[in-house]
């Protein structure tokens, strides 16, 4: 049976955007406005931004087909849908475990994003006041030294994710999405605009664009990599429990193009908008999470209506930061939802409490417990979004595309698909069933083992 005869219990989105505006809103978040220019300064600027352009095209956009098509056609939360779908290829059950294991991987990521983006929350109300680079680099610091103020915003930034996802998928995500979205493209094409004001722009568009193919190194095609996966949502299902709610007709392929192409704009539009305000400050361009919460207050205090623009790169920030987590939480609140046949805003409230409790351990990993060191020398919040990004992430994305690419009848997924024999398919199925395993393969073991990205 395909999607066209099957409901999703949680309902079916009734704009032709939802999806897209959704899939854009998961993708779309801190990953791409300060860790996607950061990177791209610290790799090699234009050789680093071909190569991730070419993992979003090559592995990023068939692993993303894939997970939309398994959503949409099990129309259920992630692990349901995969129980659903190995039943009618006639495999093993067990695949659920793969939908099961990406809910876990969203609450544990969900526990450290909701801290950072806490962080962004926070420098809405900054005042920009102070009068050097220092100033800001102390004053993050002793943001970071303050428990209450972290658990604070992590605490609000939590309960918001989970008010909009009990709202349900009508009420809750697409109200919300459809109301914050638009205003975070608004925001970016704002910031690039004023980007444009500000005498660095041609030095920042040079520093993002000029490739220095020097600098391509294996750490360097590995990082671009894990970032093309981590920018795209893939991997935990969060796309997956968005296209359990896609309306049957809408094209799986062309979509998943422009989400792609969405998250990648304003990837390239932050850094646009950021690294010319970087320069014409002489400011420390590879400076990691400093980048955004140490230089751009200090940059914004120095021009006109800076002040303004301050806050609306915060407030930016925090839209898309919030847009990821209501789907990072999704996947396991469906998947509650179905299986124990509880009240929507029980699942959300409980599986939020458990991301919450988590997060406090991030929050005080800046201060109480910075000596707690669960993995290497990370300590508790670095050691999330390790086991997260590098471990858990990659290794979903394997299964997915071995599942869809190996397991899966192709007529079902032709018919999925809405698609015909034809060279475009054929080129599809070689990057899902070859080439995306052996390369993501590369990235997690060498992450494991040599620790590269
Ligand atoms: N894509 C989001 C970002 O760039 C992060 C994310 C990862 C969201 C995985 C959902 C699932 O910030």
């Amino acid at each position: 049976m395909n999607s066209q005869d099957r409901k999703s219990i949680h309902g079916i989105w009734k704009g032709r955007w939802t999806f897209i505006l959704a899939a854009a809103g998961s993708a779309v978040g801190l990953g791409n406005i300060w860790k996607f220019p950061y990177m791209a300064g610290e790799y090699g600027g234009g050789a680093f931004v071909l190569i991730y352009l070419i993992c979003i095209l090559l592995i990023g956009v068939p692993i993303m087909v894939a997970e939309i098509l398994i959503g949409r056609r099990g129309r259920n939360s992630p692990a349901n849908s995969m129980a659903y779908l190995a039943k009618e290829a006639n495999t093993h059950p067990h695949w659920k475990f793969l939908g099961v294991m990406g809910a876990v991987a969203g609450l544990l990521i969900l526990s450290f994003y909701s801290v950072a983006a806490g962080w962004a929350f926070a420098y809405i109300f900054e005042g920009f006041n102070g009068t050097s680079a220092e100033y800001y680099n102390l004053e993050f610091n002793n943001f970071l030294k303050d428990e209450l103020k972290l658990i604070s915003f992590h605490s609000i930034f939590i309960l918001a994710t989970v008010f909009i996802v009990a709202r349900g998928v009508i009420k809750g995500l697409e109200v919300w999405l459809n109301r914050l979205m638009p205003l975070l493209f608004l925001i970016v094409i704002l910031l690039a605009i004023y980007a444009t004001q500000t005498g660095a722009f041609l030095e920042g568009v040079n520093y993002l664009f000029s490739a220095d193919f020097s600098k391509i190194k294996p750490s360097v095609i590995l990082a671009a990599l894990g970032q093309a996966f981590f920018t795209l949502s893939l991997g935990m299902g969060a796309i997956m429990a968005y296209g359990a709610y896609m309306p049957a007709g809408q094209k799986i392929g062309s979509t998943a193009l422009s989400v792609a192409f969405l998250d990648t704009l304003v990837a390239i539009l932050a850094g646009i908008a950021i690294f010319p305000i970087v320069f014409a400050n002489n400011l420390e361009a590879a400076a990691g999470p400093g980048l955004v919460f140490v230089t751009l207050p200090w940059a914004f205090v120095n021009m006109p209506l800076g002040l303004i623009f301050g806050k609306l790169f915060f407030v930016l920030l925090s839209i898309a930061a919030l847009s990821s987590a209501i789907s990072l939480l999704e996947p396991g609140v469906a998947w509650v939802v179905e299986s124990l046949k509880t009240k929507r805003y029980i699942a959300a409230g409980a599986l939020g409490l458990i991301a919450w409790t988590l997060g406090i351990l991030s929050a005080l990993s800046f201060n109480l417990l910075s000596d707690f060191t669960p993995i290497g020398d990370r300590n508790f919040f670095d050691s999330m979004d390790f086991l997260s990004n590098q471990i858990l992430l990659p290794l979903g994305g394997i299964f997915i595309a071995i599942f869809v690419g190996w397991v899966m009848k192709r007529e079902n997924v032709l018919e999925e698909l809405e698609m015909n024999e034809g060279w475009v398919l054929k080129v599809w199925y070689f990057l899902l069933k070859f080439l995306s395993p052996v390369l993501v393969g590369v990235v997690f073991v060498a992450a494991v083992f040599f620790g590269v990205t």
